[in-house]
C-alpha cells in the first residue's frame, strides 16, 4: 500500500528551482532513501512532508489524502522528525526531551515515563543513568540515539530521518546503523531517511531515491541502482565505490552452507566467532581479520545456529563478483 505520495511536487525559493517536479510514493513500512550531493533538494523534499516548507506546484498524499487537508498539529504529531543537527532542548533533561509529543497529546503521566524508559533502552542507553541527564551531559552519538528516541515517542505510523548518523565517526555510525535495522524489523515504520552516504544508503534502504539538482534521477532497490544503473550521473555518483558496494549486497545467508563437511562439537561451535544472516560478505572479511581461525558462525535474528562460512567460501564468491 501506498503510504506517501509525491505528484509532480516542486518548490522554488525567490525564483530558485530547490526541487522539480517530483513524482515517487513511499509504500507503507518501507524505508526510503533520499541520497544525493549537498543541495540537491533532500531537506526541501523531507520538510515537505510534514510542512514545515510548503510546495510551489504539485501535491503530497498521505494515506491517499492530501496532507494540506488535515489539521496541521494532527499532522505533525503523527510523523516522527529526526533533524540534521539532531536538535535536542539544552535546558530539558533527557526524559522531557523525549516526552515532548507525549505530552502535547497529554498521555497520563506514568505512561509517559514509562514510554521514556522503554524508548532509552531500544536505543541501547540505560534509563536509570540517562533519563535526569541534560543533553551537554552526553556523546554526540548518545545524542543522535536520543533524536531517533525522541522521534518513536508517541509512536507515529510516519517517520521523517535528516542525516541522522551524519556527525558520527564511522564505528559508531556503523553500530548505530546496525540497531536501526534491527529497530526497524521490530517497529515497522514507513520511514524517509536522508543521507548523502551511499554506503549508508545500501545497508539500510528498502529503495533508494537518488536525486540531482532538485530531482530524481533513478529509483529503486539497492541492487537495481548498483547492478543496473540508468544514467551517467548514477555510475558517477557510486564511481570508485562500485565493486565495494556490490560486496555490500551479498548476505552471509546467500552463501552460508548449513552443515560443515566436519563434525563440530557444540562448545567449539560457541568458540568461533559468529555474525548474523542479514550480515554481509564486508563483515565477514572484517570479522576474519579481527580473529583467528578459518569459520564464522552464523546466527538468526533468533539468536539460532543457520550456518557457516569459511574463508574459501568468501574468496570464491569475491572472485565470482569479479567475473
Ligand atoms: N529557505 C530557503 N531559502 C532559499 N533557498 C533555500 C532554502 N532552503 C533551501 N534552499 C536551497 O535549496 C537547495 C536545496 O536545499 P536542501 O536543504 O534541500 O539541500 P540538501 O539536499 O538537503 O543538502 P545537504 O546535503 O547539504 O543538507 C539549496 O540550493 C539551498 O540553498
Ligand atoms: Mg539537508
Amino acid at each position: 500500500m501506498e503510504k506517501i505520495v509525491f505528484r509532480n511536487v516542486s518548490k522554488s525559493f525567490n525564483g530558485y528551482d530547490a526541487v522539480m517536479d517530483l513524482t515517487f510514493h513511499v509504500n507503507e513500512g518501507e524505508t526510503l532513501v533520499l541520497i544525493g550531493t549537498s543541495g540537491c533538494g533532500k531537506t526541501t523534499s523531507l520538510k515537505m512532508i510534514n510542512r514545515l516548507i510548503e510546495p510551489s506546484k504539485g501535491e503530497i498524499l498521505i494515506d491517499d489524502r492530501n496532507i494540506s487537508e488535515y489539521n496541521l498539529i494532527d499532522l505533525r504529531h503523527n510523523i516522527g522528525y529526526v533533524i540534521q543537527s539532531v536538535g535536542l532542548f539544552p535546558h530539558m533533561t533527557i526524559a522531557r526531551n523525549i516526552s515532548i509529543v507525549p505530552e502535547l497529546k497529554k498521555w497520563p503521566k506514568d505512561r509517559i515515563a514509562s514510554r521514556v524508559n522503554e524508548l532509552l533502552s531500544m536505543v541501547g542507553l540505560d534509563p536509570d543513568i540517562f533519563r535526569d541527564r541534560f543533553p551537554a551531559e552526553l556523546s554526540g552519538g548518545q545524542q543522535q540515539r536520543i533524536g531517533v528516541a525522541r522521534s518513536l515517542a508517541a509512536d507515529p505510523p510516519v517517520i521523517l530521518m535528516d542525516e541522522p548518523f551524519g556527525a558520527l565517526d564511522p564505528i559508531t555510525r556503523e553500530q548505530l546503523q546496525n540497531e536501526f535495522l534491527s529497530l526497524v524489523r521490530k517497529i515497522k515504520k514507513t520511514i524517509v531517511f536522508v543521507t548523502h552516504d551511499i554506503f549508508e544508503a545500501v545497508r539500510i534502504a528498502d529503495r533508494i531515491a537518488l536525486m540531482d539538482r532538485g530531482r530524481i534521477v533513478q529509483i529503486g532497490a539497492p541492487e537495481e541502482i548498483i547492478h543496473n544503473p540508468t544514467d551517467r550521473f548514477v555510475v558517477e555518483f557510486l564511481g570508485s565505490h562500485h565493486f565495494q558496494l556490490c560486496l555490500l549486497l551479498i548476505k552471509l545467508e546467500e552463501i552460508m552452507a548449513e552443515t560443515l563437511h566436519f563434525k563440530t562439537a557444540e562448545q567449539d561451535i560457541e568458540a568461533i566467532p559468529h555474525l548474523k544472516t542479514g550480515q554481509t560478505i564486508l563483515d565477514a572479511l572484517n570479522c576474519f581479520k579481527q580473529n583467528p581461525g578459518e569459520h564464522i558462525a552464523i546466527k538468526g535474528d533468533d539468536g539460532k545456529l543457520k550456518g557457516f562460512i569459511t574463508k574459501k567460501m568468501i574468496s570464491d564468491k569475491i572472485v565470482a563478483t569479479i567475473k
